[in-house]
């Protein structure tokens, strides 16, 4: 049971090396638009992140007020995202800088509340 957490754990962090790399490569490319590669990054953190919210193996202790904040952070990633891709398509143009960045540095915030506290 130890390892198969161990398992979800790996993939909860793909998922965020998927939305926070995607977000990277769109910067370094200078097209600064989000991506459905981000949105998919993100449903893998959630689903995984949801399944290890779960007290399982029993026994195991969780800081559940640090797992509301990132599923808070989450939500709104995701809402974002919603609001990127809608914009992108009905105009043609990259998201407004503020909300690209934005999206990179609640992704990086999310990681960070997860590694440090
Ligand atoms: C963008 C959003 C998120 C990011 C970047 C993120 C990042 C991480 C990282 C790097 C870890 C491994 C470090 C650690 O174990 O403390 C982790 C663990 C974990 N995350 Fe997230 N997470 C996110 C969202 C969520 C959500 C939405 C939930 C639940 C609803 C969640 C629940 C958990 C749990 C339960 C653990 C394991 C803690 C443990 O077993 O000790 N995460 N997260």
């Amino acid at each position: 049971m130890e390892v198969l957490r161990d398992v979800v754990v790996l993939l909860h962090i793909v998922g965020f090396a998927v939305t926070f790399g995607a977000w990277v490569a769109e910067a370094a490319a200078g097209r600064f638009r989000t991506t459905r590669v981000m949105d998919y990054g993100l449903l893998v953190s959630l689903l995984t992140g949801l399944a290890l919210a779960a007290p399982w193996p029993a026994g195991i202790e969780l800081n559940y007020p640090k797992i509301g904040i990132k599923l808070v952070i989450l939500l709104i990633l995701g809402g974002l995202l919603g609001m990127g891709s809608a914009r992108q398509r009905r105009t043609g143009d990259p998201v407004p800088r503020p909300l690209f960045f934005a999206v990179g540095a609640l992704a990086f915030a999310a990681a960070a509340i997860a590694v440090v506290w």
